[in-house]
């Protein structure tokens, strides 16, 4: 089931080069769920045409504040009532001024001054139209009104100059409507997470690492992101974009890893390990390339690296800690095991061949009751699932 499922959106698309993204948008939103209205100014029409919207939604699509295809032609107000979100996508200065007067001179501007609905507004203008006091002004306005403005992004413009203006790209606004529908399970929480892999040098050149993307630690970042968190994420080197909104601490060994945690731990409320951190890391790496001419097969000597959520989890106070254990078999003994060790409350277990390289993922969580385990999923909706399982826990362990 999509995070959309059931939510009825009403996109308004407002006259910009971006309105052509928006028909993307359509479908991304769709694809998680939703059923979305379209709603287009008249500057929306220049730039593409209602038919698209109407072939892409599989619905009527609205342009005229007289629209006599409403029995009762008030279409303004009969568009909100049933749904769950306004979002407009593109957002001209223009509409963002309009809507920051109260001004209603047409569909667009006037169902949104005619509804409660929660509004969130995608701005996509020319940088100095962005930064013009006017629009300042605006944006501050609409954001003390509870409007939700997301963006704009950076970089070229259609009209050649380069700055701030760009709409975000869909799938970006798609994670920000999926988030603004998760419930805020760990509102004003600081949640420090480790993810990724560690390398540890051997050289310059070569480096000892684990087999790990980092996508579960990056989907529960964002998880905590959307259920309100304020979230800071230690990451091994991965390719994985960081999701807006978390703060990103790029590191390369486990050293590294363990000084960027500890600095924040005491901070935190929440600490989960998901890191596949290098257990040892090779005593002495060199400085200069080993040239295998002179070392043949070199012997690599290793020490232990610190066991970062062992030592967090030992701190006084420490943040509540949840571990993350990748075996290639599941032996509840042991798990509960590594669980004490590690001075835990839940550990979630996987099968490391299962999940290795892979979008899905399937966990159990070991508490002191036993091996609970989850439905399969997409890693995305299992972080989801593992996010309201630990603030569930979090809220019993503070109660
Ligand atoms: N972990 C950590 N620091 C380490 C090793 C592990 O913080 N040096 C964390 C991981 O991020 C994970 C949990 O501890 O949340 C368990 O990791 P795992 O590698 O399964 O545990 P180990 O104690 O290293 O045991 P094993 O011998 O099974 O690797």
């Amino acid at each position: 089931m999509g995070d959309l499922e059931g939510k009825r959106i009403v996109l308004g698309v407002s006259g910009g080069i971006a309105c052509y993204k928006s028909a993307d948008l359509v479908r991304r939103l769709m694809d998680h769920g939703a059923h979305v209205d379209v709603v287009m100014t008249q500057s929306a029409c220049q730039f593409v045409s209602p038919t698209t919207f109407q072939a892409l939604s599989s619905g009527p699509v609205y342009t005229d504040l007289w629209d006599r295809r409403a029995p009762n032609n008030m279409v303004h107000i009969n568009l909100t009532r049933q749904a769950d979100l306004v979002l407009i996508a593109p957002a001209s200065a223009n509409l963002m001024a309009k809507l920051a007067h109260g001004l209603a001179d047409d569909l667009l501007s006037t169902l949104c001054l005619a509804s409660q609905l929660p509004l969130m507004i995608a701005p996509a203008m020319n940088r100095e139209m962005w930064l013009a006091p006017a629009s300042v002004r605006n944006v501050a306005l609409l954001r003390a009104d509870g409007v939700e403005i997301i963006g704009p992004g950076q970089g070229a413009q259609a009209c050649g100059e380069t700055g701030d203006g760009r709409m975000l790209e869909p799938h970006e606004i798609v994670d920000a409507v999926r988030a603004h529908f998760q419930p805020k399970i760990l509102d004003g929480l600081k949640v420090l997470m480790t993810a990724g892999p560690t390398c540890e040098p051997i050289d310059p050149v070569r480096v000892i690492t684990n087999r790990s993307s980092g996508k579960t630690g990056y989907a529960l970042a964002q998880a905590a992101r959307d259920a309100g968190a304020r979230v800071t994420l230690v990451s091994g080197p991965t390719a994985l974009p960081c999701p807006p909104g978390v703060t990103r601490l790029s590191v390369q060994t486990a050293l590294q890893m363990h000084q960027a945690v500890m600095r924040h731990a005491t901070e935190s409320d929440l600490f989960i390990a998901v890191a596949a951190v290098a257990d040892w890391r090779v005593a002495n790496p060199t400085d200069e390339k080993l040239k295998k001419i002179d070392t043949g097969a070199p012997e690599l000597k290793f020490v232990m690296n610190p066991d970062i959520l062992q030592e967090v989890a030992s701190l006084a106070p420490s943040p509540w800690c949840v571990g993350f254990a990748a075996e290639t078999s599941l032996d509840l003994a042991q798990l509960q095991a590594k669980r004490q060790r590690k001075r835990i409350s839940l550990l979630i277990a996987n099968l490391a061949q299962d999940v290795m390289d892979s979008e899905d993922t399937q966990v159990q969580l070991i508490d002191e009751s036993g091996s609970h385990p989850l439905p399969a999923g997409p890693k995305i909706q299992v972080a989801r699932v593992i996010i309201t399982e630990i603030a569930r826990r979090y809220r019993q362990h503070q109660a």
